[in-house]
């Protein structure tokens, strides 16, 4: 026998939950809009190729945690892990790199990542995501962090810690890289052996290794930050600055890397201690080499991710309320049979002219359908039997106050506007 359960580490979505979701959806589209930002639409599966170049080869994500298959004309493809490297796919593809600058991007996704699963971490679940091409300078940075913080305060989240931090450019990355390891190199044999295979490959990936025996080695090693190029200071400096002059609370973390290879310079992460282990809410950062390793012309990019699921967890943890499920304004019940036809039509009318309407669907009593439309929350209720049918008029009644009008049917819609 099947199972018939929902896969480890994806979740059904049901209702009251969808009208939170349905309204960070909607508020989060307004706030990206309102920064100039357009909604884009990308497959769910693209060439595995596009992540192992785009994400990178070294990472857990591209390593272990993505849904890879060959199809059946013997194509390797997998579900994205997250949504960068298809919108620079996408960017590429279709020419948008002779659009006016900035292109500025947002999109709602689900992304798909085999991991462990525990509380915040699914192997299904929903990204907000932005990203912007073609500006190099550190104003977008800001611009793009002040989408997010724009948002978080009409969603009603009030504290959010804001982490940024630089992880240079590939040159100061270079001398940067061989600094951390000669402060790793006599400590091999006591880190761990993840630690080890990335020492060589991508020594940066190891600040970002939780295991209690590396740490002390890592605490004590060299920040990229203290180690940057003139060029990345200035850009790191100059963020620090506008996200000042917008009022931005920030506090800087040098310990942040990130867990995908595209990034440079920025890199940025709001967390907190309400949504698991991991803590991070959304992150992102400036990956101003990618669109040029995805085949495109060198252009510079940066842009974030917020996951949904954890988003909603600190709300809830905040205190936010969600909006209960829009009750229907009307319930037009009937007497009867014959009645509840004309009633049926009345409800079809109302709903044509953008009124919520409930009607009986089971034949049920006139005493059940009106316990039904106190349940449901309906403002109004008007009850349909033979008289009303013949005379096209009936007594609209108030549900909160019991008082009652004799209005016409034809003109339901219109009473109570
Ligand atoms: P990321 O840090 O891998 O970045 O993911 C962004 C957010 O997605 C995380 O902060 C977290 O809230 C959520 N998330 C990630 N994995 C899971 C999971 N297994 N279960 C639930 N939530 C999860 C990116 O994905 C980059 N594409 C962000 C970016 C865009 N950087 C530049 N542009």
């Amino acid at each position: 026998m099947p199972s018939m359960k929902a896969p480890k580490g994806t979740r059904d979505i049901l209702p009251p939950e969808t009208s939170a979701w349905q309204r960070v959806e909607k508020a989060f589209s307004s706030v990206a809009a309102r920064f100039g930002y357009a909604e884009i639409r990308l497959p769910t599966f693209e060439h595995t190729e596009l992540f192992q170049r785009g994400v990178g080869d070294t990472t857990d994500i591209v390593q272990k945690e993505m849904y890879t298959f060959l199809d059946k004309g013997g194509r390797s493809l997998s579900l994205r892990p997250e949504g960068t490297a298809g919108v620079v796919r996408a960017y590429v593809e279709n020419g948008m790199p002779s659009l006016p600058t900035p292109v500025k991007l947002f999109y709602l996704i689900t992304a798909f990542r085999y991991e462990n699963v525990q509380k915040g971490r699914y192997r299904e679940f929903h990204q907000f995501g932005a990203e912007a091409f073609g500006a190099a300078g550190p104003a977008i940075d800001a611009e793009m962090i002040g989408l997010l913080s724009v948002f978080f305060e009409e969603m009603g989240l009030k504290r959010t810690g804001l982490r940024i931090n630089s992880i240079g450019c590939p040159v100061c990355r270079a001398s940067y890289n061989d600094l951390l390891r000669d402060s790793l190199r006599p400590h091999l044999a006591e880190i761990c052996g993840l630690c080890n295979d990335r020492f060589e490959r991508n020594p940066l990936r190891i600040l970002d290794c939780k295991e209690p025996k590396c740490r002390p080695f890592i605490e004590g090693a060299p920040a990229q930050l203290d180690h940057l190029c003139p060029d990345c200071a200035a850009h790191f400096e100059g963020m620090k600055g506008e996200l000042d002059r917008l009022g931005i609370a920030y506090a800087v973390d040098r310990g942040i890397v990130r867990g995908l290879d595209y990034y440079t310079r920025t890199v940025f992460e709001f967390v907190s201690e309400n949504v698991g282990t991991q803590g991070t809410i959304c992150g992102g950062g400036r990956y101003d080499g990618l669109v040029e390793a995805c085949g495109g012309p060198a252009t510079p990019g940066i842009g974030f991710a917020l996951g949904v699921e954890r988003l909603l967890m600190e709300l809830a943890a905040q205190g936010v309320v969600n909006p209960p499920l829009e009750p229907p304004t009307l319930f037009v019940a009937a007497v009867d049979d014959t009645s509840g036809q004309e009633a049926r039509r009345i409800c079809h009318q109302l709903r044509r002219a953008g009124v919520p309407a409930e009607a009986d669907w089971n034949g049920r009593s006139l005493k059940a359908q009106m316990k039904a439309a106190n349940r449901l929350g309906a403002r109004y209720a008007v009850v349909i039997g033979s008289d009303e049918t013949t005379t096209g008029r009936a007594k609209l009644k108030n549900m909160k106050d019991g008082t009652e009008r004799d209005v016409a049917l034809d003109r339901l819609a219109e009473e109570i506007r």
